[in-house]
């Protein structure tokens, strides 16, 4: 394995990085140009690094930048957000900040090395060169840099042969520690590896293999680990990404007792149909976390004292569990929304949970008439409101208060069974409800 060889190369002639630059929108045309602007009257040099770098080289839309400043990155990007009326904010982490401007977000980092101490634990960082700077970074394909300083503005720097192996479609660490340093770079190769269809260069792949043996993962902070876990939820497709951890790494580092099988992944793929399903006939319900069903996916089988735990100890969100935990216990009761069940109990039946737990079980249960079903409650069913509200049961006179929302509830359950459309079939019905609500409590 190479060591990281601290020198400036040129840009071979035929690649012209320059081009590339200009296919970044003119927001961030303008942050990049004021940016440079800045750092000549500072006295500093910026560039453009890491994965937006790669994603520009490989013609890919990019959203956000990370700029490395040797000098004070707090400095230029306070000075940039104040030129772009952009939003500032300052990091606890060492020399870094952050400009929001529209819908873009820019990173700025003073350009460091971090020094490992013990494995696992978080570096001790200190100021340096671009070229430490990037000398510190998971892979080559990562660790390129454009120059932003005027005379050199858009040359590409490459110590380590980054263009070479993005070009041989190569995932190929800097140095034999890193995946020891940082083993959150485990789950990142998988990513890369299953994003671009890249390879795992040889050398990297046994050096991975060695962490992984050495349950390398065990030793990171699980928050961290949860991060690269929702990325990799995030990515289109996660069921081969699912698949590829299972084969190197397996979940044992969430709980000892994540089993994944042949039907698992059958699941995620008919998961993964039911997404695409969902997004196309029902445009107009709400977005779906997708990454969640997946974890959930994942969790699925784990009683419930061990799925709080991985909760607790991997950071996930109120909201996240909710649904998590929704779906874990509603894939049982769910069964009871197959064959003719009545419309109005398949509404009761469906409408606590949320679209991702909906979306679970028809993608759980492949079978046709509880898919039905639940095609019914989403593309119908769910629609179904009332026109009556707890105002037109105030004018009415009706009391006592306490029932009205069991009436309003009762009321809907009779709109959906006899379809009832005016507001004045409504208010019929829901006087006959209130008084049998009445007499039912005497
Ligand atoms: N990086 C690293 N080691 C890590 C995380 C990040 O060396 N464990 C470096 C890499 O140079 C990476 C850059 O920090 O390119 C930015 O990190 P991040 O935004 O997480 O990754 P990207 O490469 O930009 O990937 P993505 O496209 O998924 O955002």
């Amino acid at each position: 394995m190479c060591k990281a060889q601290h020198y400036h190369k040129s840009v071979s002639s035929s690649f012209v990085i320059g081009n590339r630059l200009k296919k970044i929108s003119s927001e961030f045309k303008e942050i990049l140009d004021i940016s440079s602007e800045l750092a000549a009257l500072l006295d500093s040099k910026v560039y453009l690094v890491g994965g937006v770098v790669r994603d520009l080289i490989l013609e890919k839309d990019v959203f956000d930048l990370d700029i490395v400043v040797e000098g004070d990155a707090i400095l230029v990007a306070k000075e940039v957000a104040q030129r772009i009326g952009g939003e500032f904010n300052k990091h606890h982490n060492f020399g870094t900040a952050t400009v929001a401007f529209k819908d873009y977000k820019v990173d700025f980092a003073t350009a460091r090395t971090e020094k490992y101490l013990s494995l696992g634990s978080l570096p001790k960082v200190r100021p340096d060169s671009l070229i430490q700077d990037l000398s510190r970074r998971d892979f080559t394909i990562n660790a390129m840099a454009i120059s932003l300083n005027k005379p050199d503005y858009g040359k590409l720097i490459d110590s380590y042969n980054g263009l070479a192996d993005l070009r041989k479609r190569l995932i190929r660490t800097l140095h034999p520690r890193s995946f020891l340093e940082d083993p959150t770079r485990i789950l990142r190769a998988i990513r890369f590896e299953q994003r671009f269809r890249f390879i795992i260069e040889g050398d990297t792949f046994k050096l991975m293999k060695e962490a992984i043996n050495s349950k390398a993962l065990k030793l990171v902070n699980p928050h961290r680990l949860r991060d690269e876990i929702v990325l990799i939820l995030k990515e289109p497709d996660p069921c081969r990404y699912i698949k590829r951890i299972k084969e190197l790494e397996g979940f044992l580092f969430l709980d000892d007792k994540i089993k994944l099988d042949k039907r698992s992944f059958q699941f995620f793929l008919r998961l993964q149909r039911a997404v695409s399903h969902y997004q196309k006939k029902f445009k107009k319900h709400r977005t779906l976390q997708v990454w969640l069903m997946y974890l959930a996916g994942i969790l699925i089988k784990l009683d419930p004292e061990r799925m709080e735990k991985v909760f607790h100890d991997f950071g996930f969100r109120k909201g996240e569990r909710i649904i998590i935990r929704s779906i874990k216990v509603g894939v049982n009761k769910i069964k009871r929304a197959d064959k003719n069940i009545k419309a109005y109990l398949l509404h009761r039946l469906m409408s606590p949970y949320s679209f991702e737990s909906i979306l679970f079980f028809y993608a759980y249960y492949p079978r046709r008439s509880l898919r039905k079903n639940i095609e019914n409650f989403l593309d119908k069913l769910i629609k179904i409101r009332l026109k009556t509200r707890g105002r037109d049961l105030k004018a009415l006179n009706l009391r006592p208060f306490t029932l009205y929302s069991k009436a309003l509830k009762k009321l809907l359950y009779v709109k959906i069974e006899k379809g009832l459309k005016t507001k004045k079939e409504e208010l019929m019905e829901l006087k006959y409800i209130f008084k049998n609500l009445v007499k039912s409590r005497r």
